[in-house]
Parts: structure tokens; sequence; C-alpha cells
């Protein structure tokens, strides 16, 4: 059994993560800043679902607190009689793309100084596996029909695109220098129960339930690779072996239009969706899909969630929860 440190492990990504390993049998020991990006209570309820496995090791700290991390993944390796963990998996970020135009400071020292942080504790403790969440959003504007990871990435349309891509380009020049083993995900729109309230889909599941106006940017007819949460679970755990360098597009492998996946939700609520239109939103993006072949061909990867089967159990997820989750919601 291996031991892995993981990093934002009371998000969305990662508290899927952790299960899947913990279950698996692993040690995990988790960090989480437990920031108000959203709802600390949807937080929370992801941390409590971690803490019935007795091999999980949860300390508050967050990834721009160099003395903080370094105390609890020094104390971990000391507790485990280790001088380094299997993996660091680096999961944690500042993630929302339209928020990252109004406060982008918060991203950079986060998504970069966080991300050098936990290098320089890799390569210090001879931690030579290092997983690393990026993002679809990296590819920008892309005219490609779909999205291979060699094409350029040069072009992000919000400051969080940036900080990913920046990520990116600091972990190969560790990689480069001291030979640390890399699988770099870039994370095509993730979804599920628990999932981020601040996204497209529980937003609409939320306001069609409620009989609310959804938020709609642009006329709906932008299109996403949406990836369900256990399809990408699956994807981090396989990526923990070795690979030299490498860089997989994890994606759901088909793409639906916004107002495609209102029609789903609505069909699935069997209510009718109101729509309150804005201009669309600058940092977006008109379009995403993946090109997963990297995946299935190193990793033995493929996606298994069906689309309207995965936002089924989002809603069932939504239902069961309602009454704290629905609270939590900003309109
Ligand atoms: C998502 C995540 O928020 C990022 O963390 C992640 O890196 C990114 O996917 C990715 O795949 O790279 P985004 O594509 O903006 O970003 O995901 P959603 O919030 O689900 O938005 C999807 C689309 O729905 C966007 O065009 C957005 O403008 C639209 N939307 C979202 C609305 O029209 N109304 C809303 O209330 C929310």
């Amino acid at each position: 059994m291996s031991v892995y440190f993981l990093t934002g492990c009371a998000g969305f990504i990662a508290s899927n993560v952790a299960e899947m390993l913990l279950e698996a049998g692993h040690s995990v020991y988790g960090i989480d800043d437990r920031n108000n990006a959203y709802s600390v209570l949807l937080k929370d309820w992801r941390l409590k679902q971690l803490s019935r496995f007795e091999n999980f090791h949860f300390q508050e700290v967050d990834i721009t607190d160099r003395i903080a991390l370094e105390n609890f993944f020094q104390e971990a390796l000391t507790r485990e009689c280790l001088a380094h963990f299997d993996a660091c998996i680096h999961l944690a970020a500042r993630a929302g793309v339209r928020y990252s135009v109004e406060n982008p400071w918060i991203y950079l020292d986060t998504n970069v100084t966080g991300t050098l942080n936990l290098l320089e504790l890799c390569r210090h403790s001879g931690t030579q596996k290092f997983v690393a969440a990026s993002s679809s959003s990296v590819y920008g504007n892309s005219s490609a029909e779909i999205f291979h990871e060699d094409q350029r990435t040069d072009f992000p349309c919000s400051p969080y695109a940036a900080s990913k891509k920046a990520a990116e380009a600091l972990i190969f020049s560790y990689h480069h220098l001291y030979g640390i083993d890399v699988s770099v995900l870039r994370f095509f729109t993730v979804y599920g129960p628990a999932g981020r309230p601040d996204m497209s889909i529980l937003r609409f599941i939320h306001a069609i339930a409620e009989e609310k106006p959804i938020t709609l940017y642009g006329d709906g007819t932008q299109e996403r690779d949406f990836t369900y949460c256990r399809d990408i679970a699956s994807g981090v755990l396989a990526s923990l072996r070795p690979v030299g360098y490498e860089t997989f597009n994890l994606g759901g492998d088909h793409t639906y239009s916004v107002n495609q996946l209102i029609e789903i939700v609505a069909n699935i609520l069997g209510k009718k969706p109101l729509i309150k239109q804005y201009p669309p939103h600058r940092a977006d993006v008109a379009r995403t899909h993946a090109d997963i072949s990297n995946a299935r061909e190193k990793l033995g990867w493929k996606p298994c969630w069906d689309f309207r089967a995965g936002i089924a159990e989002t809603i069932r997820w939504y239902l069961e929860n309602r009454d704290w989750f629905s609270a939590e919601m900003k309109d």
C-alpha cells in the first residue's frame, strides 16, 4: 500500500480522488485551506465523508504558507517513518474562470506560488512522482476541432487559465532540473455529486428545482466536454504510474452545449426552465473538446459515465442534500 500527499482534499476533485485511494487501502495525508471561494459547509461535508477512513489524515493548511506546509509534510513523513511520499497529488487550486477576472492575485498566489512550494518539498524529500491538476482552459479559444496536448496554449482567456499555464511551465522546469516524474492532467469541466456550486451544472439544477431563473451567459450555444467526477478520479489514480513527463487531457469524450445541458436537467427534474440571458462572459471560451487518446494509450484510461446518467446522479445528490445545500447556493 502507498502513502500519498494530497492537496485540496476538501475540494471537489481531490475529495473524489481521496475516496478512491482510501477505498483501495492507501494512506492519504490531505491538506486544504477551507477557503470561502464557495460554501465552506460543502467542503466540510466532503471532509466528513473522508473522515470515516482510518488512513485519512487531514490538516488545514494553505499551500501558500510555506512553513505550515513544510511542517505538516515533514510530520507526516516522520509518522510514517518515510523519507518521501509515493507521490504528491497536487489538486488544490483557485478554480473559477470568471471570478479570476475580479481577483487575479489570489489565483497567481495559490496556483503558481503554492505549486512552487510543493515542488520544492518534493525535490528536498526525494518525492519522485508529482501529479498536477491543470485545466482545459489553457487551450483558450482554440479553433481546433478537438484539443490535443501538443497544440499551442499561449492564448489563455482568463487569469485563471494563465495561472494554470504558468504552473505547467514551472512544473516542467522541476522535471528538467530534478528528474521528478510528472503527470499534468488537464481536466475538462468536471461535474457530479457534491460538485462546485459556482459551476454551471449545480447552478442550473438548483435554479430549475427551485423554479428560479437560470443565469445564462450568451445564447447557450457554447459547448463543453463535461466530465464526471468518478471518471476524473480514476484518471488521477491511473496517472500515478511513472511516465517521465506527460500531459493528459481527461475529458468526457463528448461535447454538449449549455442549452442541451439545461434541457437534460429540466427533463430529469420534470420542470420548465426559466432563463435570464446575460451577455457572454469575456473570460469564457466558446468550446472545449478533449482528445483523450494520450490517456487511453499511456494510462489505459477512458471515461465510463454517460452524460445523462452523470447528471441524474448529480440531481439525486442535490435532492438528497437540498435542505442545507440550497441555502449555500448564491444566486
Ligand atoms: C470549469 C471550471 O470552473 C474550471 O475550474 C475548469 O478549469 C474548467 O471548467 C475547465 O474545464 O478547464 P467552465 O467551463 O467555465 O469552467 O465551467 P462552468 O462553470 O460549468 O461553465 C460552463 C458554461 O456555462 C460557461 O460558458 C459559462 O459561462 C456558462 N454558465 C455557467 C452560465 O451560463 N451560467 C452559469 O450560471 C454558470
